[in-house]
């Protein structure tokens, strides 16, 4: 008379490589803590990252620069405690993978202390070496290419990245490089739509976009943007989903089966 519902599982890199093949799309979010952690768990978000946004949107800082390994730490160890079926992915901070043996050393806190299940570091080929050695350290990477916040005095400011065919071209390289290395999922901000539909076709391993259009393989967002409570003003490529939705879970909710079938994000999402 009832129907078993299926047991959801972990989710893990071997759940995400399969959704790649699949073409079925996966959501994430990030968290900062327990509670908000429980709350896109139990959502079915797959993957939670912990992002080092934390400095903007919980510190109140202007750039992601200030964060500290401390504070990564910290914060990931509270959402650590709060989820329980998504992957846990942990941003590296500013400057703590200078070098390969300070990435090793910071990547295996986040996972020892703080809990994650995968770390992630913004940079192109240059970081293929400690990509390779993170990865032989048994610690899976997700590589962010794109607009790198970190990078934000040396770039002149949040801008789209990739526009040129030589800088798209280039990016495809740097992408390929990263995933040769070892990394087991790549991410991308702030890139035309259709450099990100070339990405997801050129990438074996899963293509995470942020400002990058419908064709990624799964879509972040920073918590706080969905769900309006944006400090400043809220990013063109966003999408406050609280707005016809009466709690925060159908908010995150509708995030997640948008994402899923598709129509997150729609053409007004999309950067040019
Ligand atoms: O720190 C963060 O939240 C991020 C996302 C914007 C992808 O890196």
């Amino acid at each position: 008379m009832y129907q078993e519902q299926p047991a959801r599982k972990p989710i893990t890199i071997t759940t995400l490589a399969k959704m790649k093949r699949d073409r079925e799309k996966f959501a994430v979010l990030t968290a900062y803590d327990a509670s908000f952690a429980a709350l896109l768990d139990g959502a079915g978000v797959e993957v939670i990252l912990v992002g080092d946004s934390l400095g903007m949107v919980i510190q109140g800082q202007r750039t992601t620069v200030p964060v500290t390994m401390d504070e990564m730490v910290y914060h990931t160890r509270n959402v650590a405690r709060g989820s329980g079926l998504a992957l846990l992915m942990a941003d590296m901070p500013f400057a703590s993978y200078a070098t390969v043996e300070q990435g090793v050393r910071n990547a295996a806190r986040l996972m020892q202390e703080g809990g994650a299940h995968m770390v992630k570091l913004e940079g192109g080929a240059v970081l293929a070496e400690t990509v390779r050695q993170l990865s032989r350290n048994g610690i899976p990477v997700c590589a962010h290419l794109g607009l790198l916040p970190q990078s934000v005095h040396k770039l002149g400011g949040y801008k789209v990245q990739g526009r040129e065919a030589a800088a798209a071209d280039h990016m495809i390289n740097e992408a390929l490089t990263l995933q040769e290395a070892g990394a087991d999922i790549a991410l991308v901000e702030c890139i035309p739509a259709e450099l990100a539909a070339r990405l997801t076709e050129a990438l074996a391993i899963p293509l995470i976009g942020i400002g990058a259009g419908p064709s990624c393989d799964a879509q972040v967002l920073v918590s706080y943007d969905m769900l309006g409570i944006t400090f400043g003003r809220r990013p063109r490529f966003s999408k406050n989903f609280m707005t016809g939705h009466d709690s925060l879970q159908a908010a995150v909710a509708a995030y997640v089966a948008a994402v899923k079938n598709g129509t997150f994000p729609g053409p007004e999402h999309c950067l040019a």
